[in-house]
């Protein structure tokens, strides 16, 4: 077992406990939650540290601007929402997803999932009030249930159990589908090639889909099947979601044997939110002290200061694909915000991942809906390309809330969905996600931003 590093001493999975902390649910019952702890902490890992390792070396690529990282999947999941299907339809877009930007930047595609675990939810009340009563806000069904009667809103800890549980679950399909051939090459492109068949935007996105199927052909002529090239039907995936609730966190932190550093086992890669990244806070306390890629939600009033700040703190040894920064600002301040973080950075010599996350900082009211328009995360997008190619850095990767399904949260693309067809099928638990449809669509215009952008 090797020395854990020295900045660690001070270090311990419970430290956090020490420090103030936001966005925390009050538990009534101290005995239950020490149980559902004591319980967790005896659960196997779900992820193995030696997998967290090796999404920080596909990390390294990105940082180093060889590859391209693409984080997705459900604002929040839900118990009455998991089905088998469900995970299987968002592994399908992702992975469609993927090759798109694959082929398009010529660079692989780090895959990252926002689910097997992505449960709890910050709030900007901690509390809602209907008709005059007031009860605890619902902090995502790790916590709380969303009906708004006391029982239900009341923390109970016995969830962390049963969202583990889901989690376990979701990562063994995840692993299935990943490995068990539904990741076939032959088979995604074909699912690329019906949606495009299927898309109002065909002529657009035909060009790009046949020149991926002359690439799989000339692959073939060569010799290069998926029967002696298992790479062409499996691949990996990993697994990633905002680690707010630190008990649960911590129950699921263990030393690596191999290593003797601390990884969190609740996923591969976790993320610091925009309200909990204080560098004095709980949160931050955490992060310092777990091995695996983290991220961290960079809203519009982040500082260069406060990066380079949170930088110190998480990455004191300065190593490439430790840190991701998820660029969250909205279409409208990206512009004024991202070229001062990104110069203060690169001359501070720091290696960090830049991702956009087009999705959080675009989020309006219409028809009583919270929804986002796909014209306004597409803008994101483009903007955050366009100033890292002025300022001569590499944009990363994107992170984004979608589904394999075809609800109507998102207003726009292709399908053109307007404020009067958000009731169809607004499923979401929180915050509204681009449908299959949407999804793939962004792919194909982000491939787009991509090869004007190399070509100039
Ligand atoms: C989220 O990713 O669902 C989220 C709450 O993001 P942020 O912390 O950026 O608001
Ligand atoms: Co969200």
């Amino acid at each position: 077992m090797t020395t854990p590093q020295k900045t660690d001493r001070n270090w311990t999975p419970g430290s956090w406990r020490q420090k103030d902390i936001l966005q925390n649910p009050t538990y009534p019952d101290q005995g239950r939650l020490d149980t559902a702890e004591k319980i967790l902490s005896k659960q196997p890992p779900l992820i193995f540290a030696g997998e967290a390792r090796q999404l920080q070396g596909a990390l390294t690529k990105v940082a180093d601007g060889k590859a391209f990282l693409l984080q997705g999947g459900d604002c929040a999941e839900s118990f009455k929402e998991f089905h088998a299907n469900t995970v299987r339809d968002t592994f399908k877009v992702l992975l469609q997803m993927a090759v798109v930007l694959s082929f398009a930047g010529s660079m692989p595609v780090v895959k990252v999932t926002r689910m097997a675990g992505q449960f709890a939810k910050p709030r900007s009340s901690s509390t809602e009030t209907v008709d005059g009563v007031t009860l605890p806000a619902y902090r995502g069904d790790i916590v709380n249930g969303s009906a708004f009667t006391k029982q239900k809103r009341t923390p109970d800890p016995m969830r962390m159990i049963r969202a583990y549980n889901q989690s376990a679950s979701t990562l063994n399909l995840l692993r299935a589908f990943a490995q068990g051939g539904l990741a076939d090459l032959h088979a995604v492109h074909s699912w690329i090639q019906s949606f495009v068949k299927g898309s109002r935007a065909t002529q657009r996105y035909q060009d790009l889909a046949n020149r991926i199927d002359n690439a799989l052909t000339f692959m073939e002529t060569c010799g290069i099947t998926a029967d002696n090239t298992p790479r062409i039907k499996e691949t990996t995936l990993y697994t990633s979601h905002e680690a707010l609730l630190l008990p649960y966190e911590q129950a699921l932190t263990r030393r690596d044997s191999v290593t003797g550093d601390w990884y969190d086992t609740s996923a591969h890669m976790l993320w610091m939110g925009e309200r909990t990244r204080d560098p004095d806070h709980a949160h931050t306390e955490f992060f310092r002290g777990i091995r695996n890629p983290i991220g961290i939600k960079c809203g519009p009033t982040i500082t260069p200061e406060e990066v380079l700040r949170l930088c110190d703190v998480l990455n004191p040894h300065n190593k490439k694909g430790r840190l991701t920064l998820i660029v969250r600002m909205g279409a409208n301040a990206i512009g004024k915000v991202l070229p001062k973080l990104l110069r203060s950075i690169k001359q501070q010599g720091r290696h960090v991942i830049w991702s956009s996350d087009p999705m959080h900082g675009n989020t309006i009211r219409t028809a009583g809906y919270k929804t986002r328009a796909f014209n306004n995360i597409l803008q994101e997008i483009k903007i955050f390309f366009a100033i890292h190619k002025s300022e001569g850095t590499h944009p990363g990767g994107i992170h984004l809330e979608m589904t394999g399904k075809d609800v109507t949260e998102c207003l726009g693309g292709s399908q053109e969905i307007t404020a009067d067809r958000l009731a169809d099928r607004y499923h979401t638990f929180c915050d509204p996600r681009l449908n299959a449809q949407q999804a793939l669509e962004l792919a194909f215009l982000v491939a787009d931003t991509i090869k004007t952008q190399a070509s100039k």
